[in-house]
């Protein structure tokens, strides 16, 4: 069926991306799904419409290859490119293993990159699409992290920079930041939340729905929830050095 429009989301094999994928299924969306795990790959492609796959690590700069490429191919447009892949990590910087953080640059900032860098031209030319690229509230406040929080950081200066230079064109970008989110992120990275209380988490299918309805209001960087907005709005209401010297000693282990 031609008409129906293309979206590509890597990461879709739990969290926040699976919703994304089953969210814009149920809006009409095509789908192009990529995420290392083959397995639940193949599960979405049977359980909803439309779905093409990419097993791919993206963060190999070879294995993003092929995603590039479905992205700039011109007979197959894609309409919205979520950004949504991204690892955290526990332990301090100065004792985890160079290669580790590494490749967490290369997934949650430098394929971040490369794959909007691929999709805008086609964006421009047809004067329509979006970049939805899933950062945190992690990246708006200081906190105890080190690479994690600025990979954050630079995708949510990135968006707002990229933002600010297309306007006009009929091409958005969004950055879309989260605060605690129930998902498989934080047991995955070895992050113990125990700690923290029900009332800071949120829903995968919930935080979805405001980063497209603020998408569709032209707003640049969503914060989903009241409760975090009035948190990231105090923050920058007091001096930075407040905020981190409140970080340091509320903000648990650190997260690489
Ligand atoms: N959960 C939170 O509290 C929270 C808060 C703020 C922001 N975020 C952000 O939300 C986004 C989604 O995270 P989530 O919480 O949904 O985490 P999640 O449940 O752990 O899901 C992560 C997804 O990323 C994929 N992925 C991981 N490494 C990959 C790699 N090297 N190549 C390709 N795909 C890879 C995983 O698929 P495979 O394993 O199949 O590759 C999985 O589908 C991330 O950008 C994260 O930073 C999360």
């Amino acid at each position: 069926m031609s008409g129906m429009p293309t979206a590509l989301v890597t990461g879709p094999t739990a969290g926040l991306g699976a919703a994304f994928a089953r969210r814009l299924a149920h809006d009409g969306y095509r789908l192009v799904l990529v995420a290392r795990d083959a397995e639940r790959l193949e599960a979405l492609r049977r359980e909803l419409p439309d779905v093409e796959v990419i097993v791919a690590d993206l963060s190999r700069p070879e294995q993003r290859v092929p995603v590039v490429q479905r992205l700039q191919d011109p007979e197959r447009p894609v309409d919205l490119l979520v950004n949504n892949a991204a690892v955290g990590g526990q332990g301090e910087f100065w004792s985890t293993p160079y290669a580790g953080l590494h490749d967490q640059l290369e997934l949650n900032l430098i394929a971040v990159m490369e794959l909007t860098h691929a999709v805008l031209p086609g964006m421009m030319q047809r004067g329509a699409g979006a970049v939805i690229n899933v950062a945190s509230v992690a990246g708006l406040t200081p906190g105890r992290g080190s690479t994690y929080t600025a990979s954050k950081a630079y995708v949510v200066a990135l968006s707002e920079g990229l933002s600010n230079s297309l306007q006009g064109t009929g091409v958005r970008v969004l950055a879309l930041c989260p605060g605690f989110v129930h998902t498989e992120f934080h047991a995955r990275a070895g992050i113990d939340m125990s700690w923290a209380p029900e009332l800071l988490w949120l829903y995968p299918d919930y935080v979805v729905d405001q980063g497209l309805k603020d998408l569709q209001r032209d707003i640049v960087v969503s914060i989903p929830s009241v409760r975090y907005k009035a948190l990231v709005t105090a923050s920058r209401l007091v001096p930075r050095s407040l905020t981190r010297f409140v970080a340091a000693r509320l903000g648990g282990r650190s997260r690489t």
